[in-house]
């Protein structure tokens, strides 16, 4: 998809999407809170959408977003104040291949479900990678596609509707698994129906 699509697509889905497509992935934002939780420190979340993960992650972490979408931003903003929560240190308009932070600004980099849907996930695997610092951690949630089964029938034939639906179905894992500096250390499927998969990098390097 690009930008402007993407664009196009979540701002249709920004009043909605809570009640949607947000209440079906609760299970990767929650197992990558309670990580980043459990370690501290700073964390980014990429792709921060309507604010979901926000109140997840507890008050001694500090929390900054990134979102291509002003309407999907402005929902993360009113979350934020209307739930008074302290720890977010910026929610900010930003696309993820071109991440405006230092090398190694933060301990954890989070992104739920939206690496099906960036233009360029090489490139954003490698901005993820490089505001990490050296040890800290890549959180990766999202659905990939299947290889068999009837699964992997409905992903070919939603394939084509990439744009109005806002992801790409038939995404394929070996975009997230090629950028040299982190390393792959837990992979775990996920509600609903393991149709979700969560990644745990570490940067090596
Ligand atoms: C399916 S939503 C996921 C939102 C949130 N992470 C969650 O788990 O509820 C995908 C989000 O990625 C954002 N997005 C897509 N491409 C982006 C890019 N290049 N840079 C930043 N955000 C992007 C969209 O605007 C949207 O808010």
């Amino acid at each position: 998809m690009q930008a402007d699509a993407i664009a196009r697509s979540y701002r249709r889905w920004a009043p909605v999407y809570d009640v949607t497509f947000g209440r079906i992935t609760e299970a990767g934002r929650r197992r990558a809170a309670q990580q980043v939780n459990a370690a501290g420190g700073a964390v980014l979340e990429v792709g921060v959408g309507t604010g979901l993960a926000l109140g997840r992650y507890a008050p001694h972490v500090t929390v900054t977003g990134i979102d291509l979408s002003p309407e999907m931003l402005a929902q993360a903003q009113a979350r934020a104040d209307r739930d008074g929560l302290r720890h977010v240190a910026g929610l900010h308009l930003m696309d993820a291949r071109s991440l405006g932070f230092a090398d190694e600004s933060f301990d954890h980099v989070t992104a739920m479900h939206i690496m099906s849907v960036v233009p360029e996930p090489r490139r954003v695997m490698a901005e993820m990678a490089r505001v990490c610092r050296r040890g800290g951690s890549v959180l990766i949630a999202n659905h990939f596609a299947r290889t068999t089964g009837g699964w992997a029938a409905i992903e070919r034939l939603a394939a084509p509707l990439a744009d109005a639906l806002g992801w790409h179905s038939d995404f394929d894992r070996a975009e997230v698994l090629s950028e040299p500096r982190l390393a792959l250390v837990e992979e775990t499927a996920l509600p609903p129906f393991g149709l979700m998969t969560y990644l745990r990098f570490r940067r090596v390097d």
